[in-house]
């Protein structure tokens, strides 16, 4: 990425940070329920340039985000949430300084290939790289842990979206090939290697969720209804022998707490499936996992769900499933080792013929003209 600090800001950069985005394999709202995911990095990434000012002022520019071309601007210590990107740099500042961090101004270029709305976490790679790049420029005392609960608590108490805490664990400790198998309670975490002999897929639908997602916010109220009716603190506290109990409860209420317990569930299964290599189950437990998210806690749309209809059409396919919060957003699937790329173009095409949408294929990653 080329020097857009210089030529907005007339000097140079003196840090520069990088964070990725991710695709989760599976354990799709499970994270803010105290259960189990599985998230792994993808190679687009957002990279922050910054250099310190002698003043309390931030000036921030973003290639995917300023229409205007102006830097977005603010005073540290006067934050207040404006409804747009500027929100997720102003909430890191706003919980840095809470927790006692010394901060001073800073001028920031933002440059990300995470496709906004994709559910791919651009809001959370954002974050962390933002924090990476502070934490050089002004020797912040932060572990990479430290910086995903700040990321959460960035996009919880000052963007208003109540994400759980998957996303900015998943871009500050996973890699490309190895998944980050989580306990979103205890925070304790396991590698899995991606098993060999697959490719994975990740194809944007063209169709992007919202920026604080009110309907995102609406299914965590209803999984916290349940579960005072349930009376327990979590849905991670039942197991699939409560699944009778659990629907004695009115609509929708027992479809949210269903697709919570079957999906931590087939969390659980799915790492079993990718120590064993076994691509075929770990394909059933993608599709259970997808119809679970249809049905039960109905965060997919017409759009997603074609794309997961027509992957099932490719015999090199083993599974295919709407990642991410929902509402829009990407489908990750596993494919025979080899047959990704061609894959992923012809379903893009098929999709966009019948979708009318402008799909994109995002991994594996298009080659560079
Ligand atoms: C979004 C949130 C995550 C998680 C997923 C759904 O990506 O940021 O915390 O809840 O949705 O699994």
């Amino acid at each position: 990425m080329g020097s857009n600090f210089e030529s907005r800001f007339g000097r140079a950069a003196t840090v520069g940070a990088e964070a990725p985005g991710r695709v989760n394999l599976i354990g799709e709202h499970t994270d803010y329920n105290g259960g189990f995911v599985l998230p792994v990095a993808i190679p687009q990434r957002t990279r922050v340039e910054l250099a310190a000012r002698d003043d309390g002022r931030v000036r921030v520019w973003s290639s995917a985000r300023n229409r205007s071309g102006e830097p977005g601007s603010y005073a540290l210590g006067a934050e207040t949430p404006c409804q747009d990107w500027l929100d997720y740099v102003q909430g890191v500042t706003h919980i840095l300084r809470r927790e006692g961090h010394a901060l001073r101004g800073f001028d920031a270029a933002i440059e990300s290939t995470v496709p906004l709305g994709s559910g791919l976490s651009s809001s959370a790679s954002l974050s962390v790289s933002l924090l990476r790049a502070l934490r050089e420029a002004f020797g912040l005392k932060l572990d990479d842990l430290q910086i995903a609960r700040i990321g959460q608590q960035s996009e919880n108490e000052f963007v208003g979206a109540r994400v759980g805490i998957m996303d900015p664990m998943a871009v500050s400790l996973a890699d490309e090939h190895t998944a980050l198998f989580l306990d979103a309670r205890s925070l304790e975490y396991r590698r899995i290697p991606l098993p060999p002999g697959a490719d994975l897929v990740v194809i944007h639908s063209g169709v992007s969720h919202g920026l604080a997602g009110g309907d995102y916010n609406t299914r965590r109220a209803e999984c916290e209804k349940a579960c005072a009716l349930l009376g327990v603190s979590q849905l991670r506290d039942l197991g699939t022998k409560d699944l009778p109990h659990v629907d004695t409860l009115p609509e929708p209420l027992q479809r949210r707490a269903r697709h919570v317990i079957t999906e931590n569930d087939r969390v659980l299964a799915a790492v079993d499936a990718m120590q064993q290599a076994n691509l075929m189950r770990l394909g059933q437990l993608f599709y259970a996992s997808h119809a679970s998210m249809r049905d039960d806690y109905q965060v997919s749309v017409p759009e997603i769900d074609l794309l997961v209809e027509l992957a099932r059409t490719e015999p090199a396919v083993f599974g295919a499933r709407l990642t991410g919060g929902g509402f829009g957003g990407s489908v990750v699937m596993l494919a025979r080792a080899g047959s990704g790329r061609q894959l992923a173009d012809r379903l893009a095409k098929a999709y966009a013929e019948r979708s009318g949408c402008e799909p994109r294929v995002l991994v594996p990653m298009p080659k560079q003209s």
